[in-house]
């Protein structure tokens, strides 16, 4: 019989519910995001997170037993992120989680987001029937995080993922998280929230235009494989303070927002080559730095594979250039799909596995914990 666990994820802007079989098979993932509520703010308000959260809880952890065919009662166990995050938010997901295993007497497994965001790699693995071999190293890249673990199995179980694993934290950013970078930036420029997805496409639109400005490599002291975004970003806001020509475009596109006219094509129309060129630079310094970053610690650590995975890890650029740098260096890169690789409750389920076999159960003092740490 296999065993069916319940994921549930409110950590940030997604309400998330899915059913997972093994830790292998998603039967259902439902996300109900927030990013309507927060655009307005330009970033996520936690307050509204939370709020956002209740409203959604119930009818989309229904959602998810009702898409796997289920009844509630069916299900094995109930995998619930902990931490880290907003309290607010995980909160909501830790009360109904906790609530849900004390009414139907299942067990109950605290997860790490951040643990999930590694388990999304491995679902989308094995669904192409592959998987990633240990030790691994794994960039986290999201809004909230630009982190690099190296990954090993905990015992010697040969590391074929369905195994706990051992983390051990070998960089992270000193100030923004890289989609932090891109949230800001895509503000400054009058493109809207979230910055990722609209940046992303527009800077693939750019190809040809020619650079206004070129962004160096970014240096930090002390730790190599210590990532920094937030002078990038302050880059970006000076170069476009200091040369007349954004502004007006600017402005055109914010009341575009304003009016609601958000989607790609109405923005790419509002964008002269400059903004484009100026796209694409930021983009290729975000890119080179998180690929060179992580290439390093895959030689250093002489890596068995490269993990990349959050929210950032749906970039195309990114994903092309892990490809082109991973098949000349020799290592497997493995991503989750573009719907895993942002927040998602089936990377939860997946993670809460095998904790579940190994007996680590949570019970009803389970708290939210906002900087749950990896290591
Ligand atoms: O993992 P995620 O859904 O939530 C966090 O835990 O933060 O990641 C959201 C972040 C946002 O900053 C968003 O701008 C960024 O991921 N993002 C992207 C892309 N899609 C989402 N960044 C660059 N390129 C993308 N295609
Ligand atoms: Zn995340």
């Amino acid at each position: 019989m296999s065993m069916r666990i319940l994921g549930i994820e409110s950590s940030c802007d997604e309400t998330a519910a899915a059913v997972v079989a093994d830790g292998r098979e998603i039967l259902s993932s439902v996300v109900a995001s927030q990013i309507d509520v927060h655009r307005k703010y330009g970033g996520v308000v936690p307050e509204l997170a939370s709020r956002e959260h209740l409203r959604q809880i119930v009818p989309v952890v229904r959602e998810a037993i009702a898409q796997a065919g289920m009844q509630l009662a069916e299900v094995d166990a109930i995998g619930v992120t902990q931490g880290p995050g907003l309290v607010g938010a995980l909160l909501v997901g830790i009360t109904y989680g906790k609530t849900l295993a004390t009414a139907m007497g299942k067990p109950l497994v605290a997860v790490n987001h951040l643990e999930g965001h590694v388990h999304a790699v491995f679902l989308e693995a094995h669904k192409a029937g592959r998987s990633p071999r240990l030790p691994a190293v794994c960039l986290i890249v999201s809004g909230g995080h630009t982190v690099l673990y190296e990954v090993k199995p905990h015992d010697d179980a040969a590391g074929n993922g369905r195994g706990l694993f051992l983390y051990r934290k070998i960089g992270q950013t000193r100030d923004d998280a890289a989609g932090e970078a891109y949230d800001k930036v895509a503000k400054l420029l009058g493109l809207g929230y979230p910055g990722g997805p609209i940046l992303d496409k527009l800077a693939a639109a750019a190809d040809g235009a020619p650079a206004p400005v070129k962004f160096g490599p970014t240096k930090t002291r002390g730790n190599p494989l210590d990532f920094s975004f937030s002078g990038l970003k302050t880059a970006v806001l000076y170069h476009v303070r200091e040369h007349a020509g954004y502004g007006p475009e600017i402005r055109l596109r914010e009341e575009a927002l304003a009016r609601g006219e958000r989607k790609f094509e109405q923005l790419l129309s509002l964008c002269g080559p400059k903004t484009l060129g100026l796209v694409r630079q930021f983009q290729n310094a975000v890119v080179r730095d998180l690929v060179e970053r992580t290439m390093a610690a895959a030689e250093e650590l002489q890596a068995e594979s490269v993990l990349v995975s959050g929210g950032v890890a749906a970039n195309s650029q990114l994903r092309a250039t892990f490809e082109e740098r991973g098949k000349k260096a020799g290592f497997e890169i493995y991503f989750p799909s573009r719907a895993l690789s942002t927040d998602n409750a089936a990377m939860i389920a997946a993670a809460a596995y095998p904790r579940l076999r190994a007996g680590i159960l949570a019970d009803a003092r389970l708290n939210a914990d906002t900087s749950l740490s990896l290591t």
